[in-house]
Parts: C-alpha cells; sequence; structure tokens
C-alpha cells in the first residue's frame, strides 16, 4: 500500500511504518480515543487481530490482501442488514479493543481497559 507511506507517523522522533493511515482519531461522546494504527502494527499484531472479512453477509477470518475499510462502513446503525447489537461502532470497537487489552493486560499493563485510559476529553 506503498500510497500511504507518506503518511509514517513520528512518536518521540522514531518512525514507525506500517500499512494504513497511522493514526485513527475517533470521536465519539465519551471522549476521543486516538488509535495508533501503526504502533499496534509494530507490536507484531496481525491484520486479522483486528480485520476481518465478510462472505455471504457473515463474517469470516481475514485474508491476506483483503481490501479493509473503516469498521462504521459496515456497523453503523442506518445497516439493517447487520444484527441490532453489532451495529454501533462502539459495540464492535469494544469487543475487538478492550477484548484484546483485557487478555493481554498480564504481560501489557499498557494496553488501557479502563475507560479513561483510551477516552480522553
Ligand atoms: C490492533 C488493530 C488493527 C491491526 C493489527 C490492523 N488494523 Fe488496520 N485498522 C484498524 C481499525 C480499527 C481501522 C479503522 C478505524 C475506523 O473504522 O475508523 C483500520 C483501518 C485500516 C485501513 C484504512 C481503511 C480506510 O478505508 O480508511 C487500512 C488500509 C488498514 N487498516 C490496513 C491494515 C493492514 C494491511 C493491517 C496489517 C498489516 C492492519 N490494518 C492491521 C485496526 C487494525
Ligand atoms: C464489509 C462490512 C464489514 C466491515 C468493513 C467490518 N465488519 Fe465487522 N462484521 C460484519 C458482519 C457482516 C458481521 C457479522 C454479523 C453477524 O453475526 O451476522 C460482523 C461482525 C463483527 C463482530 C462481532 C462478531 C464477533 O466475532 O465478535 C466484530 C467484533 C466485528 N465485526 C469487528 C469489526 C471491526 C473491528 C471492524 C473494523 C476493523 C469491522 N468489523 C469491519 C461486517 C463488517
Ligand atoms: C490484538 C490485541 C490488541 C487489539 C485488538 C487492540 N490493542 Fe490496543 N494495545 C494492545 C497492546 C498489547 C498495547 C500495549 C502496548 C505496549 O505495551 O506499549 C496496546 C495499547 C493501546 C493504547 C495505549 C498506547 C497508545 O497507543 O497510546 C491505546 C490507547 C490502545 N491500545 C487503543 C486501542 C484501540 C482503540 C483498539 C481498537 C481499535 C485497540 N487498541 C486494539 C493490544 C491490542
Ligand atoms: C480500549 C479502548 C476503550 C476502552 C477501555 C473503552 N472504550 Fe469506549 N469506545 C472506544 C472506541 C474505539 C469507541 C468508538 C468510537 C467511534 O464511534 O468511532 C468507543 C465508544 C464509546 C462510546 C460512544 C458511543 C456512541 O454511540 O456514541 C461510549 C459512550 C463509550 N465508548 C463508553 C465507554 C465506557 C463507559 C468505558 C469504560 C467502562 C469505555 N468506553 C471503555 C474505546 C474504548
Amino acid at each position: 500500500m506503498a500510497v500511504f507511506c507518506g503518511l509514517g507517523l513520528t512518536l518521540g522522533g522514531m518512525a514507525i511504518a506500517g500499512e494504513g493511515p497511522a493514526v485513527f482519531k475517533l470521536e465519539n461522546r465519551k471522549g476521543t480515543v486516538t488509535f495508533n494504527h501503526h504502533a499496534h502494527q509494530a507490536l507484531g499484531l496481525k491484520c486479522g487481530a483486528c480485520h476481518h472479512g465478510v462472505e455471504g453477509g457473515k463474517k469470516v477470518p481475514y485474508k491476506a490482501g483483503q481490501k479493509n475499510q473503516k469498521c462504521e462502513t459496515c456497523h453503523n446503525k442506518g445497516n439493517t442488514s447487520m444484527p441490532a447489537k453489532y451495529r454501533k461502532p462502539m459495540s464492535v470497537f469494544h469487543k475487538t479493543c478492550k477484548g484484546c487489552h483485557k487478555k493481554m493486560a498480564a504481560n501489557h499493563p499498557k494496553a488501557p481497559t479502563k475507560c479513561n485510559g483510551c477516552h480522553k476529553k
């Protein structure tokens, strides 16, 4: 995805390379969540730790080379073909993000599990 390379972010002067945009600012009423996409990739996490595919309207495991889209492209309130519990972006973000942080908490104390660890006003 050479098209994104120019967006390479620097953190403390150190460049972190990766796929897709470097950082997402996820705005919401609880407080903005700054998600460092490239820093997560640099931890060695595979794309499929967060991204998944869709076949026949069902979620399927990530396949190398698939097109990745923003989660809210499908997980949004207007998408009536989506089961109601997965429509709000928050529902899948909390499941994916907090879910992993909780699992990794023992070895990764810097992975936030508390509300204000992710949400900043
Ligand atoms: C720790 C989770 C995580 C990992 C690992 C991850 N991504 Fe993402 N990525 C996201 C999230 C979350 C979004 C969308 C944010 C949103 O919906 O606003 C995203 C967005 C993207 C986008 C932009 C989509 C768009 O239309 O703007 C691309 C491209 C992408 N990812 C590619 C990759 C690739 C390729 C990998 C593996 C090398 C990868 N990502 C690894 C979480 C992750
Ligand atoms: C192209 C549409 C599409 C995109 C883009 C998409 N999803 Fe999904 N997602 C689905 C569908 C369809 C389901 C299955 C709903 C069902 O169970 O019928 C699903 C289900 C889920 C579930 C609930 C099921 C489970 O296994 O826990 C989670 C969590 C999830 N998606 C996370 C994400 C995240 C995070 C992103 C962005 C990185 C994302 N999705 C992007 C279509 C999409
Ligand atoms: C598969 C596991 C995994 C997933 C999924 C994941 N994270 Fe993380 N995240 C981590 C780990 C591990 C760390 C701690 C890194 C360290 O030890 O420095 C972390 C750290 C963070 C931090 C604190 C460091 C920083 O970058 O500022 C934030 C905020 C964060 N994650 C937000 C998110 C959000 C938002 C999502 C969902 C879009 C997400 N994470 C998905 C594993 C994950
Ligand atoms: C690991 C990071 C993380 C943690 C921890 C977390 N959240 Fe979130 N939260 C998110 C993300 C990402 C979004 C989605 C932002 C978006 O819609 O783009 C979100 C969205 C929300 C929303 C917005 C819902 C809406 O529809 O506008 C609320 C409210 C919320 N979270 C409450 C909480 C509360 C309460 C806690 C603690 C019990 C919490 N969150 C913990 C990452 C986190």
